[in-house]
């Protein structure tokens, strides 16, 4: 394969990267974002403060620009995210909303946003990062003011707004087995035994070089699999302690290889998202101090062996 969306089409999967809107000016940017990947996320526009800063006003400007991007490049949209404690305007979060006031917000939400692009989104994840990391779930104005049925209504709503769209529930620390993927495993049972409309499970896997085992995550993601659902790695990335030399380097390439390889050796593992794709926009310097690398391509858009390895990983 010449491209990592040819190598991962060859196995009847995905490649998706993570768009940042700002870099959608930028020629090389935009050179690679459209021939290396047939999947883009957004990183950030289709998020609630981005996308209803305020109540009832919303900002399409910068989610259409990503539609326009990816129907230009023959490319799925992945919807990234519909209800999030996190990036959540203080409207939502302090609004004092009550439990009747704050379903009808969460309903207006998805009915506007992911009725805006129904049709044209082909995964949503409805809920983000419901989990604390001991299996409990989260703190947040959804879980405090409706109890635990928002997941499931949130669900109803998405399919509701888009028929069409798989919808999908993502978190991070799940790709491996322990308290919080059982925690995921338990309650992605218990939303398919009700009628829930779920189709995916979304796995972040935001991982630490030399920190993995491939062979857990594959039968990790084997089990969830086994429920009948897709299984999708959706924002991986790689960190490192800075500075980076070869070995690390090296050790990274093989790590992707790796996760790649754990996601097609389970059939129902439609496809892997990296979260950007140049060391220059990632997340990762500016919320893990002293890490960086984590991408597979550098800070000038250069591959580096990483690149190497998600090829080989398909
Ligand atoms: C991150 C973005 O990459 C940053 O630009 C932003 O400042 C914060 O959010 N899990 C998620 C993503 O689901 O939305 C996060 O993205 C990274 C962790």
């Amino acid at each position: 394969a010449a491209t990592l969306r040819e190598a991962a089409e060859a196995t009847g999967r995905f490649m998706g990267t993570a768009i940042a809107d700002g870099r959608l000016s930028d020629g090389t940017y935009t050179g690679i974002a459209s021939s290396e990947f047939s999947s883009v996320t957004a990183e950030n526009v289709m998020k609630w403060d981005a996308i209803q800063p305020s109540q009832g006003q919303y900002n399409f400007a910068a989610a259409d620009r990503l539609m326009d991007f990816a129907a230009a490049n023959d490319q799925q949209v992945w919807g990234h995210t519909l209800v999030w404690h996190s990036q959540l305007p203080s409207w939502v979060a302090n609004g004092g909303f009550n439990a009747d006031q704050l379903d009808q917000v969460i309903q207006d939400h998805i009915n506007n946003v992911a009725g805006r692009y129904a049709g044209e989104i082909a995964y949503w994840d409805v809920v983000n990062e419901v989990f604390n990391d001991d299996g409990s779930l989260r703190q947040s104005v959804f879980l405090n003011t409706l109890g635990e049925d928002y997941i499931a209504d949130a669900f109803h709503y998405a399919e509701a707004a888009d028929p069409s769209a798989k919808l999908c529930i993502n978190d991070y620390s799940t790709e491996h087995t322990g308290a919080k993927s059982d925690a995921l495993y338990q309650r992605v049972s218990q939303l398919l035994s009700e009628g829930v409309p779920i189709d995916c499970v979304g796995f972040q896997s935001h991982l630490i070089l030399d920190q993995y085992s491939a062979s857990d995550i594959q039968a990790n993601l084997q089990r969830f699999a086994d429920l009948g659902l897709e299984v999708v790695i959706t924002e991986l990335d790689v960190r490192m302690d800075m500075p980076a030399d070869q070995a690390k380097l090296d050790r990274q390439a093989q790590q992707y290889r790796d996760v790649i390889g754990a996601c097609v050796a389970v059939t129902g593992c439609t496809g892997v998202t990296v979260w950007g794709f140049g060391d220059a926009d990632s997340w990762v310097p500016g919320t893990f101090p002293g890490q960086g690398a984590a991408l597979p391509w550098d800070d000038n858009y250069q591959p580096k062996p990483a690149y190497t390895g998600i090829m080989e990983g398909f």
